[in-house]
This record gives C-alpha cells, structure tokens and sequence, in this order.
C-alpha cells in the first residue's frame, strides 16, 4: 500500500545477497532489551519527564515556533543524580534554567550531543539533585520534520498560511525538547501565540468557542506518548457533530467534512460496545489541507485527517474508524517502541474492520479486509524476509521511511482475525477488551502481548491455542499457510469479471462499472494486468471517465495503470495530482511508477520540482529517495 512498499536500499541489498534472513525464533523471542528504544537518546530508567508545558509563539514569517518548554520530571529510585538526557532534532536551544519548585529558576548547564542522521541530537540537562522542573528556551527550524508551513496559496482560503505537525513516528522531537519514545507517557499544557484572525487546536482539550485573540489556551490530563502530541494554526472552523464529536476545518471544508463524517458517533459507540468505554473525552477530527502527508493521524482527542478521503459517498471513512479504533490499540495502549509497531496498525487494522461492519454492516467489511489482504500478498512478493516481521528490526533504520509497510498493518490485523475465527467472538472479543482495560496508558512490547494473550486466552483452551503457530506469526517472515482467506463475494465477482474483459469474452459495455462501489473499482484496477495497454486503458476511460474521477483512491490507482502503460490523455491529471495532494500512500507508488522509465523519471523529477515546495519535509524527504535510487520493478 503506497509509501508503505518503500524499502531502504541496504535492506533490499541484503535480501538480494540472502544474507540478513536473521528472524527471531521461540527459542530467542523473549530478550531483557525488548523495552529499549532504539530511537530515542533519553533516559527514561533514570530521569523520566511526566508533563511538559509549552509556551510558544507562531512565527509564521519565520516558519518557527518561539518559546519554551517547562518539563516536569521524576527521578527513578537509585537515581539521585545524574543529567537528564533529552531529544532534539534541529531545534535551536538558547538556554536552560532548572527548578525545586517550579517558581524559582536557576540557570542549568545543558550540552547538546553529536548529531545522528536518523535520531537527531540528545540534549544533556546537568541537572542539579534536587530539581524537579527543567525549562528549556529554544526556536524551532524552518525545516522542522515535523511541522508543515504552509503558505496562503497552499490552502483552500488562499488567505490565511496554515501550520500543521506530524510527530509520529520521532518527529515531536523537531519542534518540542522531549524524551521522544513511546515509552514515555506525558501529560501536557500549553499557551499558544498566533497572529490575530487565526484559530489554533492541539491534540488536547479544545474550546471551539476560543476568541481569535492571538492568544490559546491548551490541557491535555490523560497521559500520552509525545507522537501523540499536535498542533494546528490557520483559518479553522468548527462544526459539531454529536455532544462528543465535530469537525474542525478550514471555513471551505468544513460542512462538506461535517457531512462525510455523519457516521461519527455511531463508529464511536461501536467501539465502545466492542472495546470499552472512550477514555478521551471528545473525539473531534481535524481535515487538513491537502498537502498533509497521511490518509489520517490519531492525534489525542483530535484525528488528523487528509482532504483526500472527503469523497462525497463516505466511502473512505475507513480511515476515521481506523484512526478512532487507535484510540484503543495505540493511544490508550502504545507500542513500546517501534519494533512493536505492529501492535499499533495491526490491533488497529482489525478494531477498524470491526467498527466498519458494526456501522456499515458485513459485505463492506468483508471487502475492506479482502482489499488489504490483497495489498498484503503483493508487498510481500518484493520485501526482503526480515521486513515480512511483524517484530521488525529497526535498528539503524529510520521508522519514518523504513518500516511502513503492509505488514504491521494487513498481517498485524490476519494475525487477531485468526484469533478470533479460532476462539470464536464469544472468547475473543472480551479478551481484547481485557487487554485495553489491563495495559491502560501503558505501552506493550509484542512479548508483553504474547504473554498476555498466552494467559488469557491460549491457557482457556489449550488445544485450539496449539492449533496456532504464534512465534511464526510474531518472528518469522512470510504469511502463515493458516491465515484467514478474507473472502468478498461482491469482490469475487468483481474479479470474475475483470478475467472475462481482458481475455475478450465480454465488451467494456458489459461491466457494471457504474453500479460499483468504490472499493469494486479499486478491486477492478488491481486485478487488471499492469500491461493492459493503452487501447484497454482507453476504453474503460471512455465508459466511466476514470481520468476524471473525483475519488482519490481511483484516482491513484489509474494513474498508477496509466503511468505503466503510458496512457497520455491522463498526463495531465497526474502532474495536477502530483502537485496538489501530499498524501505519501499515493505520491510515492506514483513516483516510484515513474522512475521505471528513462522518459519518466525525466517527468518524475520535472514534476517534483514544481511540487517539491508544497510537500511535507518528510514527503520531499521518501520522493527524494525514489529519485535518486535506482528504479524497481
Ligand atoms: N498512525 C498512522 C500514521 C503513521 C504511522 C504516521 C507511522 C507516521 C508513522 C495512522 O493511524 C495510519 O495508519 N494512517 C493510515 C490510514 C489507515 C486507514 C491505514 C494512512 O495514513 O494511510
Ligand atoms: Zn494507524
């Protein structure tokens, strides 16, 4: 699934020399390091920040952010002394003052160490024994790798610039001084100064009545990893939805969001039904626009959401359930570090199936689960063994590019819908419940999962627990011959019919293209042979206007096909795709598509050039990387 396929050159080298298949074994699967985040430079064990509070100017001249961050920590018993050691990753820190009592400030001596190309740099605070509060002075850089800056042009208003974040997977560290580890839980506060007329909204509680006076206010009480923390400037309405959820967007959006996001309330209190009640508070989303780099992000209380899935027919909103079943697997209970990352997607894959089928009812979930399984099989056809691990190896790699793909997402969620197929719902969906309710606010490493489900479920009933080869399904690459078939008869028909019109047996004319819900037609443009040819390609474009499609779903998928068959007249459509949206799970096949080709990659890199300054930082960083590496196939 798009920038999800990405994989770093060292790994495919590897796997070409069939020199690095090292996977961990029953035998091994349990180490005493499990817990430790290879990520992050702080030292948690020894002094662990619990809350911090941000005081910041929005300088959107500068394209910083301007102030400070007061952090609260807490010594680990055995440790009186010793520094507290945090991360940065460009941040420009002007000085530290620490504190007994978080009212009188002394200076405190604070180096910054060398600088690492995937992690940044630790920052050491001396930290006198006593102190308990550490502020720390510092801006924020332009470049920022987490933060987009976006202009007035680059929004729907064209009046107003826009700031948005994006902290996961280690980017928190870019624009606040933290220990930026899951492991980490903090709570937060913030005073947010923006220039007058704009609205401001944190992953936190926000008060969608605040004046535009320049001046926010900001708490966050339920305890979160910093990937979790966010912030947003621009011209942002608010629409509410139920008493418990709403829309935030820019004035343009917004009521078309309200709309696409009617279902809301009911995907929340399915969730609840099925998991436990919503420990948030409020659940709101925020549309962002749309050079944001994901489909959505499950901010704390506040998704982030990509424009891409306002389709007008609410069939992309799999994203709004995915990103609210998180606030289960991820927010209430975090991956450890991002080896376990697969706990997050994968738990969550599942969770957002669930919540579909309860709201839109079984046939929908059925074609949402064989899509994925679909996207799976393919990736798993090209990714070198060690990244086919649910339990990846991270080390070295950068988990914002490497690590992103259909695995912790599509086998994640294979592996709990074995589970359940095997224990039936009865079992298994109260032993999910338990594991939210016993892990809450806490994070997990996949061994803490296994011995959990061991437990609570294995040991109920030993002989179906035999019947499942779990440290296959945690360690080892590939996809266990036992995972589930994920059926659709509405997809099964779907592709019956594509074999029929490529092989000559029915006209163009014959398919009931028009009656197809967006996911038939993704299932359609993915069974066709890439080779289709321009004829074909033609054809279909003629009967159901594909180039013209307004689903950005669709629209990714055609163009992919158009881009390999070099199918012209939707040339256009892909530059003006390419350089309006930033959503990296459609950008990235595109322009790995194009590189295949001498002609192409001439266009790739014409196009990105044009693009290249409403992108992400971490978009510009994946498509920089499919231009200058050498081309897939
Ligand atoms: N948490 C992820 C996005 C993410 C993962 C950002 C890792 C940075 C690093 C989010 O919940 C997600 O999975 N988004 C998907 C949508 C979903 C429907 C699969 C996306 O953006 O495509
Ligand atoms: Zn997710």
């Amino acid at each position: 699934m798009g920038f999800r396929s990405r994989i770093c050159a060292a790994a495919l080298v590897a796997a070409l020399t069939l020199s690095c298949a090292k996977t961990r074994t029953a035998a091994n699967a349990a180490t005493s390091d499990d817990r430790k985040d290879l990520h992050s430079f702080g030292n948690p064990d020894q002094v662990r920040v619990t809350h911090v509070d941000l005081d910041l100017d929005v300088r959107f001249e500068q394209r910083v952010l301007n102030g400070s961050a007061l952090l609260t920590v807490e010594r680990a018993p055995g440790f009186l002394q010793g520094p507290l050691i945090l991360d940065t990753r460009a941040l420009n820190i002007a000085r530290c003052e620490c504190s007994a009592d978080s009212t009188s400030f002394a200076p405190c001596h604070a180096e910054m160490g060398k600088q690492d190309p995937i992690l940044g740099s630790p920052l050491r605070v001396d930290l006198p024994e006593n102190a308990r509060f550490v502020r720390v002075w510092y801006s924020t850089s332009p470049e920022a790798s987490g933060l987009q800056w976006l202009t007035p042009a680059q929004t729907s208003s064209k009046k107003y610039p826009f700031l948005f974040s994006q902290s996961q997977a280690i980017n928190a560290r870019s624009w606040v001084p933290l220990q930026d580890s899951p492991g980490v839980r903090v709570t937060y506060g913030a005073k947010i100064r923006t220039p007058k007329d704009l609205f401001a909204v944190m992953s936190a509680e926000n008060d969608p009545a605040a004046p535009r006076n320049g001046e926010f206010s900001f708490q966050l009480r339920e305890p979160i990893p910093p990937y979790l923390m966010a912030i947003a400037v621009g011209d942002i309405v608010f629409r509410p939805l139920t008493k418990r959820t709403g829309v935030f967007a820019e004035r343009e959006v917004v009521d078309k969001a309200a709309s696409e996001f009617a279902d809301m309330n009911r995907m929340l209190e399915a969730g609840e039904a099925l998991y436990g009640p919503y420990r948030w508070g409020r659940y709101d989303v925020l549309v962002l626009p749309p050079s944001f780099p994901f489909g959505g992000m499950e901010n704390a209380r506040l998704t982030f959401a990509t424009p891409t899935i306002l389709a007008g027919d609410k069939s992309l909103v799999d994203t709004i359930a995915h990103e609210l079943a998180h606030s289960w697997s991820g927010n209430l209970v975090t991956n450890a570090t991002w080896r376990d990352f697969w706990l997050n997607e994968g738990i969550t894959t599942y969770l957002s199936m669930r919540i579909m089928e309860t709201v839109y009812g079984p046939a929908r979930a059925e074609m949402e689960g064989a899509l994925e399984k679909g996207l799976l099989l393919t990736e798993l056809a090209r990714l070198p063994a060690p990244d086919q691990v649910l339990h990846i190896d991270l080390k070295d790699r950068d988990p914002d590019q490497d690590g992103m793909t259909e695995v912790p997402y599509a086998k994640g969620m294979l592996f709990l819908r074995l589970l359940e197929d095997t224990f039936g719902r009865e079992r298994f969906d109260p032993f999910l419940r338990s594991y939210f309710q016993h892990f809450a606010f806490q994070s997990v490493t996949t061994e803490d999962f296994a011995s959990f489900l061991k437990s609570n479920l294995f040991d109920s009933d030993p002989a179906l627990a035999r019947t499942i080869p779990l440290d296959q399904w945690l360690y080892q690459p590939g996809l266990p011959a036992d995972a589930p078939k994920m059926a659709s008869s509405a997809l099964a028909k779907v592709d019956a019919l594509a074999g029929q019109w490529t092989s000559g047996r029915i006209l163009v004319a014959n398919l009931p293209g028009r009656t197809w819900t967006t996911h038939e037609w993704l299932e359609f443009l993915r069974t066709l042979p890439p080779d289709i040819g321009r004829e074909r390609m033609g054809e279909l474009d003629r009967t159901f206007h594909l180039t013209a499609s307004t689903n950005a779903e669709i629209t990714a998928e055609w163009l992919k096909l158009a881009v390999r068959n070099r199918y012209q007249p939707a040339d256009a459509k892909l530059e003006q795709f390419l350089t309006t949206v930033g959503r990296r799970k459609y950008i990235d096949p595109l322009y790995t598509e194009l590189v295949k080709t001498p002609e192409g990659r001439q266009r790739a890199n014409a196009i990105f050039l044009k693009a290249r300054p409403g992108y992400h930082p971490l978009t510009v960083e994946g498509v920089q990387a499919i231009l200058n590496g050498p081309a897939r196939t």
